[in-house]
């Protein structure tokens, strides 16, 4: 059982939102739009909302749902007397809420609906996002236990512990990770564009703006994706993904936590 949501959008800080804001309507094909809410960029299946902040900083990151789920969902939180705030956001319709995890991540929760993947141009829509902490075990119990997120893969070290988790929210193998790393940092976010081919015709869009490649192409182990990153002006990661796993009820999965695991095809980022 998962929460039936998807990652709806992400609010970024920024030193420079409007730099930032353009690289993300540039480099992704979207349209940015200075708001009271801060820069939205929006394009097909994709919303950021880019705010005043600090680089890398992570203000929110919001789930979308239907209207009974979020209803499911703030009454179990309530049941077990979870603290949740009230909240709005731009994007989201509905009575949304907040919930402030061990870490001091936000994570919201509302009414949005999830977009099909279509069938056009430079598809990509907006999937998962990743956490580094120091203390995985925790992020792992709230995301999980508390709010209900399904693991799908768990990556162990020699001695068990644990190193990596990714947790889903609906049938696609994650929509969100947790890496346990020597301090707490906002990893990455993802946007699916459901097709090996599309990685090629949005490496080749990037480099037409002399955007490179960071990391990839190659192949996650757990998710089974391809995958490239790039870094966003603030030093972001930005990875876009194809083929990324729907699950179909396998049990969950255990993984070494070695460089193959998060890339099948060469070089790893180990987060510790
Ligand atoms: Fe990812």
């Amino acid at each position: 059982m998962t929460i039936n949501a998807h990652l709806d959008h992400l609010a970024l800080g920024s030193p420079d939102p409007e730099a930032l804001a353009k690289f993300y309507a540039k480099a992704l094909r979207n349209e940015a739009q200075l708001t009271e809410a801060g820069w939205m960029v929006t394009g097909p299946e994709r919303k950021l909302l880019i705010c005043e902040g600090y680089a890398k900083e992570l203000k929110h990151f919001a789930y979308g749902m239907s209207e009974s789920s979020l209803a499911s969902l703030r009454a179990k939180l309530q049941s077990q007397g979870v603290k949740i705030e009230p909240t709005t956001s731009p994007y989201l319709v509905g009575d949304a809420f907040m919930l402030t995890d061990p870490d001091g991540n936000r994570s919201l929760y509302g009414v949005s609906e999830k977009a099909n993947f279509g069938d056009g141009p430079y598809r990509a829509r907006l999937q998962h996002t990743a956490l580094a902490t120091t203390e995985v075990d925790a992020l792992i119990h709230f995301y999980r236990d508390i709010i209900g997120f399904s693991v799908s893969d768990n990556v162990l070290d020699d001695e068990g512990n644990m190193r990596a988790c990714f947790l889903r929210s609906d049938e696609e193998h994650h929509a969100l990770a947790v890496f346990q790393a020597p301090r707490c940092w906002f990893d990455h976010h993802c946007y699916e564009a459901g097709d090996w081919n599309l990685i090629r015709d949005w490496a080749d869009h990037l480099s037409t703006l002399d955007i490179e490649l960071k990391w990839g192409p190659g192949r996650h182990g757990p998710g089974n994706n391809l995958f490239f990153m790039i870094h966003d002006p603030d030093g972001n990661w930005v990875e876009i993904s194809a083929e990324l796993e729907v699950m179909n009820g396998r049990p969950v999965g255990e993984w070494q936590h070695t460089p193959k695991t998060l890339n099948y095809w060469g070089q790893a980022f180990l987060r510790s």
